[in-house]
């Protein structure tokens, strides 16, 4: 090596700043956006947990995925939506490829709402866009969330865990009435807007 080369990183930059130093200087800033951005995602987080009502799931019941057509709670004659003595509803599903049992869920608006599901083979999902709705929907367990609907129509209900080759077409429906439109159903009655 001549006299006169000098090894790049200890070349003088015009603003007589060392490269070495330069190099921290990036990474330093780099480490401070991504600090940054974890604080702005975290904060995140806890603002639409609180305001949104969005929480992971956490209920934690159990049920033997290889009976559920045998009785209980999952049996088809119980599936659909309920009327509780509160006046709030329960409507109870099932998910299984590729399909949820109803495939059209009818509930009053205005009106709690408790979405109970259970799985017959594999982990579903159970999404509802622009609510608080989103879970997964995982065999041997009772999947619970709550929901009270403001805005009356149609929501979509896609199946948003892989769960096979017609996963793509797993998909059903939450018709959201006025209240006073939602029919008056005594306490063994189950409603469904299944065609
Ligand atoms: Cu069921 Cu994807």
């Amino acid at each position: 090596m001549a006299e006169t080369e000098t090894h790049p990183l200890r070349r003088r930059l015009p603003d007589g700043i060392m490269p070495e130093e330069e190099i921290t200087r990036t990474e330093n800033r780099w480490v401070a956006v991504m600090l940054g951005m974890l604080g702005l995602m975290m904060v995140v987080i806890v603002v639409t947990g609180i305001t949104d009502s969005l929480h992971p799931p956490s209920n934690v019941e159990t049920i033997d995925p290889t009976t559920l057509h045998l009785g209980g709670e999952f049996a088809e004659s119980n599936l659909g939506t309920a009327r509780e003595p509160d006046g709030s509803v329960t409507a109870r599903l099932v998910a299984d490829q590729y399909a949820f049992v109803p495939s059209c869920t009818l509930v009053p608006a205005d009106t709690p709402v408790k979405f109970r599901l259970t799985s017959t083979d594999v982990i579903h999902g159970f999404l509802l866009p622009v609510t608080n709705v989103n879970t997964m929907v995982v065999p041997g367990y009772i999947a619970e969330v709550r929901t009270t609907f403001t805005r009356t129509g149609v929501y979509s209900m896609p199946c948003n865990e892989f769960c096979g080759s017609g996963h793509h077409g797993m998909l059903a429906k939450v018709e959201v009435v006025p209240a006073e439109q939602f029919p008056t159903l005594t306490a063994d009655e189950r409603t469904s807007c299944a065609k």
